[in-house]
């Protein structure tokens, strides 16, 4: 499928079969996400693939209760890495480029996804504590973002944009509304 497509069919899912995500997909999927950018090359982050029921019901938990959590058979953990960027870049590489890059990491692997026709969910609301408790992180590692994966037992609803005139500035921000 052409590149702009594949953005444009891409749409969250929130109810997920049964079927399994296989390792060469799931190696497809992190193999994508490990192409993406980071601040000097040095990837502060970390992914956990999380397949086991127990995992994933402890991390809908900390997601709130989300159930799709639970229900995706694997779920991608982002995590942040920072003392990975400490050394270079002090201060702004330990709390924003690590994050950064976390986050270009799980939009390539979502878009990975969309290319092997699986489909997932971005889910960013959970209590950082239990997340890293969920995947046994250890002291100093921060938590970005899940990624839930799976074949699709629904068809989701298009979600609307902003218009690109309203979007997208000219030169300045002056007229920002
Ligand atoms: C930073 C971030 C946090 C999000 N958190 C959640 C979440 O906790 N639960 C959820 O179901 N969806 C979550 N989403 C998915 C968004 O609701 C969804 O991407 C948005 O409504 C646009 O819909 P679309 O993905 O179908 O284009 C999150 C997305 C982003 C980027």
């Amino acid at each position: 499928m052409d590149f702009f497509a594949l953005i444009a069919a891409r749409h969250s899912v929130r109810a997920f079969q049964s079927r399994l995500v296989s390792a060469e997909q799931v190696r497809r999927i992190v193999g994508a996400a490990n192409r993406a950018p980071s601040a000097g090359d040095r990837q502060a982050y970390e992914i956990v693939a999380v397949t086991s029921s127990d995992r994933r019901g402890r991390l809908m938990r900390a997601a709130l209760g989300q159930r799709h959590v639970a229900q995706a058979p694997l779920v991608l953990v982002f995590v942040t890495h920072p003392e990975r960027n400490r050394e270079r870049y002090g201060d702004r590489g330990a709390q924003l480029y690590c994050l950064q890059d976390a986050t270009l990491a799980a939009a390539y692997a979502q878009l990975a996804a969309q290319a092997l026709g699986l489909s997932s969910v971005w889910v960013g609301a959970f209590d950082d504590a239990e997340v890293l408790a969920a995947v046994d992180a250890p002291p100093g590692i921060g938590a970005s973002s899940l990624l839930a994966i799976g074949y699709p037992a629904e068809v989701p609803e298009a979600t609307p944009r902003r218009l690109l005139e309203d979007l997208v500035h000219q030169e300045t921000l002056s007229n920002i509304r």
